[in-house]
């Protein structure tokens, strides 16, 4: 079984917060996810392996540590998830980007296809899916089965904000693959949207409403 893991440092609880308030305009919801998607991204890579180079500093030769020649992408489901695309670049300027453009129908709440771009070398790559709802858990598990057929076999999942019913779907469907998310919503109401959650991300965030 996968592991979750509740990424809940007082930052992104404050930030989080500012985010639900329906009265958050597009620019502060954009400029919020941003910098949780950074705060989270820190946390994500924390297991990253690291060797020592021989370094000279103006005092002396010594050796040092650097990251170790791993191959990191990140994979935002679209739309929502291009808004945690920056915090993780400015972190990680080495990652490739991959698109994969899903949308819930509105009768089904099934995730649809409509876009796929992946760097050419995805299978070699360690993959974080970002998108900042995790609802059903459809989109999330499609987008991870997705990557597992082009051959991935590293992914991790960063949401924002989940319900356990969606929780619950990608770990049954990907028990492989970790989750990281800021916070565990109640429940999902009757048009399959997280309680009390945030509202529309997409919209929220490119103004769509
Ligand atoms: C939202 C969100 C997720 C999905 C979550 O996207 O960004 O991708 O719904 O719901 P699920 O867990 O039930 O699949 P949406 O389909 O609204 O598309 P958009 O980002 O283009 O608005
Ligand atoms: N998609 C969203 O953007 N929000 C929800 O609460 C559920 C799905």
């Amino acid at each position: 079984m996968s592991q979750v893991h509740v990424i809940d440092h007082p930052l992104i609880q404050h930030k989080l917060t500012l985010m639900r308030q329906k009265e958050t305009g597009a620019k502060d919801f954009r400029e919020l996810l941003s910098e949780i998607a950074m705060l989270m991204c820190y946390e994500v890579t924390r297991e990253l392996p690291l060797e020592e180079i021989e370094i000279e500093t103006p005092i002396c030769k010594c050796k040092s540590k650097v990251i170790a020649g791993k191959k990191l992408g990140v994979v935002p489901i679209l739309r929502a998830g291009l808004g945690m695309v920056d915090g993780f670049i400015s972190l990680v300027p080495a990652c490739k980007v991959g698109h994969i453009g899903l949308y819930r129908d509105p009768e089904t709440h099934k995730p649809v296809e409509y876009y796929c771009k992946l760097p050419s070398d995805t299978g070699e790559r360690e993959l974080i899916v970002v998108d900042p709802m995790l609802a059903t858990g459809g989109s999330s598990a499609a987008a991870i089965h997705f990557l597992k057929d082009r051959g991935c076999k590293h992914i991790k999942l960063v949401c924002l904000v989940g319900a356990p019913e969606g929780i619950a779907v990608v770990q049954k469907e990907h028990p492989d693959v970790d989750i990281y998310i800021a916070a565990i919503d109640e429940k999902l109401n009757d048009h399959a949207y997280i309680v009390p959650g945030l509202g529309d991300a997409g919209d929220r965030l490119f103004g769509t409403k």
